[in-house]
């Protein structure tokens, strides 16, 4: 059965009930209060219980859209059309034609998805052809591959982390420091070639950051929802501003539908109960998100930490310990290169899994002859057919009792989310759907989606293990620990 939302749809025809069944067998896990909460929510008046602060990343989403209003200008859109426009000048006065994003988890992985998915977008005649770049990973690698084809004269940096204390990105930024001698001093690449993003101003100003070069955004918007706020800049500078707003409002007419509709017609809300259902009555314990565009390949990546940095936990919002399952493991891949890799364990596999596909069904590409743009329409449709035949395998499988190399087993739940054409809206949308799929799973499970405890240990014993290596400690650990160490040593 197919639910229209707003630039989305969803098929759920391949899901165990109807949404119908659905409904009546876990709507009612949804609490009294479920309107209440969406309400607060979107009022940016939710609590983050453990970190004591509300959660307004929904709030942020109209920060732009009430600039746009008002037809004031903000800081951040001068600095938009400055840099795309070509007039950001380098201390050596050399123009800017390279932008590296630093960032990790929430500061680097929906920046990359939006600005990949939506570059094509861009529509403000940019004067030259500004390069956005990504580095998030605390070993260098990724950094390895980026300083060899920039200048230090024309690149510009964005040092983007909500509590701008985050020891990866700044391993990263140490490097760019030493990089840019002697091509600029210290001073030289703070005025121009730096610019910060945080939910701390104080930090950034500690670190020499200029003001006119800050940006900030509010406690309230964890870094796993943060794209829409500020920390969006890096997509601003890869579309221009119009598509980044656009990409708002999807997400915004997203809000609406979430707050409005009733449950059986609420996208957010059928992701969430189904995927309750799998998890809990099916005993499933892992989603698969497969999109079927290459402009959305890095969907997976952003969704395993929108999700399961929310929701992978044992502890209730109030700390009671849990017994029972909470989210699932998030993990997928670009469908059509899926197909060519792990689909054959999907179809013939031992395990169990369901699926989120998502499909574009058309795509217009008016830069190009009218010969090319056929052959990329055409290359959409091979997708979109790929697509609904290997969901429907995976669904209703094939059987053979003679041959088992030739059955096909078959019975996967999946969803499929449809977007009639990838724009900035059909984006947002996509997006605010699945924030809204985790909140509402959060509630259901009786969770803080909005913390990370876990990872903050993790992060606390990798600072304790530095310490050993640095020889500033000899604390043990484990046998393998103490090893490892040791042969480093
Ligand atoms: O991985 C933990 C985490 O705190 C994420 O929640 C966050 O997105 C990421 O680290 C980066 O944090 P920051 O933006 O503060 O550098």
């Amino acid at each position: 059965m197919i639910k229209n939302g707003p630039f989305l749809a969803l098929d759920t025809s391949y899901q165990k009930l109807s949404v119908n069944e659905l409904i009546e067998a876990v709507g009612k896990r949804l609490p009294k209060n479920f309107d209440e909460y969406r309400q607060q929510l979107c009022r940016g008046e939710y609590r983050n219980l453990s970190e004591e602060r509300p959660v307004t990343h929904v709030l942020s989403r109209s920060v732009h859209a009430v600039a746009k209003q008002s037809n004031r200008k903000t800081r951040f859109v001068e600095a938009v059309q400055k840099l795309r426009s070509g007039r950001w000048l380098g201390s050596t006065g050399k123009t800017i034609t390279d932008v590296v994003n630093i960032g990790v988890g929430g500061s680097d992985l929906g920046p990359q998805m939006g600005a990949f998915a939506l570059r094509e977008f861009a529509n403000d005649a940019a004067l030259h052809d500004l390069q956005v770049h990504f580095v998030s990973s605390m070993d260098g690698g990724q950094l390895y591959a980026v300083l060899p084809i920039v200048d230090p004269e024309t690149t510009l940096f964005i040092v983007s982390s909500k509590s701008f204390s985050t020891v990866d990105t700044f391993a990263n930024v140490d490097t760019v420091r030493k990089w840019i001698e002697p091509a600029l001093t210290q001073e030289q690449w703070l005025k121009k070639h730096v610019i910060g993003v945080s939910a701390n101003a104080q930090a950034m100003t500690n670190y020499g950051i200029p003001p006119a070069q800050q940006f900030t955004f509010g406690e309230g918007v964890g870094g796993r929802f943060s794209l829409w706020s500020a920390l969006g800049l890096s997509i601003a500078l890869t579309t221009g501003i119009r598509p980044f707003e656009r990409m708002l409002e999807g997400a915004k007419a997203l809000d609406e539908h979430f707050l409005e509709m009733p449950l059986e017609d609420n996208l957010p809300v059928l992701l969430a109960l189904y995927g309750v259902y799998n998890r809990e009555q099916l005993g499933i314990n892992n989603l698969a998100i497969l999109p079927y565009d290459g402009r959305l390949r890095m969907l997976p990546n952003y969704l395993q930490q929108l999700d399961m940095e929310s929701n992978g936990k044992q502890s209730t919002a109030d700390n009671k310990a849990i017994d029972y399952p909470t989210g699932p493991i998030i993990w997928g891949g670009f469908g059509p290169n899926g197909q060519h890799a792990f689909f054959q364990h999907l179809h013939q596999g031992y395990d169990e899994f369901t699926a989120d596909f998502v499909a574009v069904l058309k795509r217009e590409a008016p830069g190009f002859e009218k010969a090319v743009q056929d052959g990329l329409a055409e290359q959409q449709r091979l997708a979109v057919a790929n697509c609904l035949a290997h969901r429907r395998l995976m669904w209703e499988g094939s059987e053979n009792k003679t041959s088992p190399r030739d059955h096909y087993p078959g019975g996967h739940p999946s969803n499929l989310l449809i977007m009639d054409e990838l724009t900035p809206e059909s984006f947002g949308a996509l997006i605010g759907a699945y924030e809204h799929k985790v909140f509402t799973q959060g509630i259901i499970w009786n969770l803080n989606s909005f913390d990370q405890p876990g990872v903050e240990k993790g992060k606390k014993i990798a600072m304790d293990v530095l310490s050993v290596l640095d020889g500033e400690s000899d604390e043990s650990f484990d046998e393998s620990t103490d090893a490892i160490i040791q042969r480093m040593k």
